[in-house]
């Protein structure tokens, strides 16, 4: 299952997974555009995926695809949560609006932990569940404040980066809550 699939790195994704023979479930808040999506993937000879609407914003858009997948399958293997926005620019720690952040935090952390809540039950049916959180460099504290650091003189994305910042520090909990069990939970910066 992987949030936000429709188009450029979840999608790509998707595609990279069934290559590998996976069964995957686009999510996508739009299902117009799933379907577009799924439409593409299908004309490339792939049959083994299904679209799911999916918002990662809306509790019960989350909660409907997860009682959708449960009629689909019993188990789900792997959870990438891929969705993500940047928020509007330019983004100043001194004066970005506090609505840019919220709206992005709904998205980029809030999204993730409703989704990875609602499909926990699923993947623990797995014997070898994977959650994988599509991060970003650019919330990595410690490069954030190397100045060898390449990018260090680059705008730094207050409201983007504090979101996966937070993101990150998620991942952790949510890998350090779940160490005695079989789940593998990771953040990657695609
Ligand atoms: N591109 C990069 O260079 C880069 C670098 C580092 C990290 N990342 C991370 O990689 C991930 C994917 O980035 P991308 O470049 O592929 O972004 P993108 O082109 O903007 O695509 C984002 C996807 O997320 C979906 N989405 C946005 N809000 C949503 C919501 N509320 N519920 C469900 N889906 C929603 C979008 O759907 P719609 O089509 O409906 O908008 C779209 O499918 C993000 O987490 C991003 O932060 C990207």
């Amino acid at each position: 299952m992987i949030t936000g699939a429709n188009k450029s790195i979840g999608f790509v994704s998707a595609r990279q997974l069934l290559q590998k023979g996976y069964y995957v479930y686009l999510g996508s808040r739009s299902l117009e555009n799933g379907l577009n999506a799924l439409k593409e993937l299908k004309s490339e000879g792939f049959t083994n995926v299904e679209v799911i609407q999916l918002d990662v914003t809306d509790q019960q858009s989350v909660n409907a695809a997860r009682a959708e997948l449960g009629k689909k399958t019993d188990v789900l293997y792997v959870l990438i949560n891929n969705t993500g926005i940047s928020g509007t620019l330019p983004q100043s720690a001194l004066d970005a609006d506090i609505s840019n952040f919220k709206n992005v935090f709904d998205t980029n952390l809030y999204g993730v932990v409703s989704v990875t809540q609602a499909f926990l039950d699923l993947l623990r049916k797995s014997p070898e569940p994977r959650i994988v959180n599509v991060s970003s460099s650019v919330g990595s504290l410690s490069l954030q404040s190397n100045p060898d650091w390449q990018f260090y003189h680059y705008a730094k994305f207050a409201v983007y980066a504090s979101s996966k910042a937070a993101l990150n520090m998620y991942t952790v909990t949510l890998a350090y809550e779940l160490r005695d069990t079989a789940f593998k939970v990771n953040a990657i910066d695609p």
